[in-house]
């Protein structure tokens, strides 16, 4: 099949690419480069340098290239931007999302799988969150999402789009050629392997005095290659119909002096931290349940627990010590320490080596 990934240079979309390549499929990467690198796309894949509100350039590369699938990533999700700029995440988020939609819909491509979010849930779990849990956004990025996951139903109801929505919390590790690399950083893991880089002084933990038990936040990690290869398997369903699934760890999450922790003992590096108070609207838990993609697709982590996931993304820092901008010095070197990193399953077997 011919896919379009929107967002394909990004984070995510980029380990996206190289499963649908991987899997067999012809990958076309449409990404503006607003927080994507050019340098994490395959080279396999075609990429058109685009912004998806550019209607005429995103439906020429729809057309001419006879996309059949769109996976939709592309989207600005840091939540400290979202409240400086909230036009900014409408626009990416939405607008950008509904010129998606109508191109797509006057192009006769009828197959989406969304990159959502499970902050559409809001703020009031405290269980695994479900798919049939209420939806109450308390973030922009939620809001924004939300409603466009909205529109994209009523485009099935009106013109027969058949979506899958996926939504989960946070995405965590990396490959042996594709990691985390925003500016600036906001999320947990890489953040924590600034810090054992000596590229930042120290952690701040957001409030040690939860109902957890450590006192820190609980959230839910899942492996990016696991993330990635859900949007594949989510893709086979939209011959017959639509779904929403949620993507979750598998388990109960993990504090975050758990990640810290973890962090410390795989980097063997002492990782400062200071507990400061609590963010306003920050949950004491936030895990999903993925029992019903688990149900209908045969979907679980595969690369569940921690330290695997953990591992990865510090195979990764070592080896991109300059994110993207640095060809990496000794691919033999690195292919071993991915390979050490994925060889390990939690249960102890061996598993297949990137
Ligand atoms: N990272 C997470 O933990 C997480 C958690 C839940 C959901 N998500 C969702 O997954 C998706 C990917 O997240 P990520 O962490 O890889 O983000 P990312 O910022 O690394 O990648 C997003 C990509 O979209 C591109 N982009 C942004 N606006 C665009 C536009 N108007 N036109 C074309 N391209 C545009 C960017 O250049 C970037 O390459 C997003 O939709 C995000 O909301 C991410």
């Amino acid at each position: 099949m011919h896919i379009l990934v929107t967002g394909g240079a990004g984070y995510i979309g980029s380990v996206v690419v190289e499963e649908l390549l991987s899997d067999g499929h012809h990958v076309t990467v449409y990404d503006s480069l607003s927080k994507g690198h050019r340098a994490a796309v395959s080279s396999r894949a075609e990429f058109v340098h685009g912004n998806l509100l550019d209607s005429e350039r995103l439906k020429s590369t729809l057309q001419q290239r006879r996309i059949e699938s769109v996976i939709h990533m592309a989207a600005d999700s840091s939540a400290a931007e979202a409240l400086r700029h909230p036009a900014k995440y409408y626009q990416t988020n939405l607008l950008a999302g509904l010129s998606l939609l109508e191109v797509m819909t006057n192009s006769q491509v009828t197959r989406l799988v969304f990159s959502s979010t499970a902050a559409v849930y809001g703020e009031r779990y405290w269980q695994r969150i479900e798919e049939t849990d209420p939806t109450d956004p308390t973030n922009i990025d939620g809001k924004a999402k939300l409603a466009f996951e909205r529109a994209v139903h009523w485009y099935e109801q009106a013109y027969g789009l058949r979506y899958a929505t996926l939504r989960y919390f946070n995405a965590a590790g990396a490959t042996a050629s594709c990691g985390e690399r925003h500016h600036p950083e906001t999320h947990l893991i890489p953040v924590i392997l600034q810090v054992a880089t000596g590229k930042r002084r120290r952690v701040e933990i957001y409030g040690d005095d939860y109902p957890t038990r450590d006192g820190t936040c609980v959230r839910d990690y899942v492996h990016v290659v696991d993330l990635a290869r859900a949007h594949l398997l989510a893709l086979n369903i939209l011959d017959e119909r639509s779904a929403v699934y949620n993507l979750g760890c598998g388990g109960d999450g993990y504090t975050v002096k758990e990640v810290i922790d973890c962090a410390s003992k795989i980097t063997g590096q002492e990782i400062p931290a200071r507990v400061g108070s609590r963010r306003p609207g920050d949950p004491a838990v936030l895990v999903a349940s993925s029992k019903l993609i688990e149900e209908d697709l045969g979907w679980s982590p595969k690369y569940q627990g921690l330290e695997n996931i953990i591992q990865s993304a510090w195979c990764w820092t070592q080896d991109h010590p300059n994110g993207y901008e640095r060809v990496a010095s000794s691919r033999r070197a690195r292919a071993a320490a991915i390979g050490e990193a994925y060889g390990r399953r939690s249960n102890g077997r061996r598993t297949r080596q990137i």
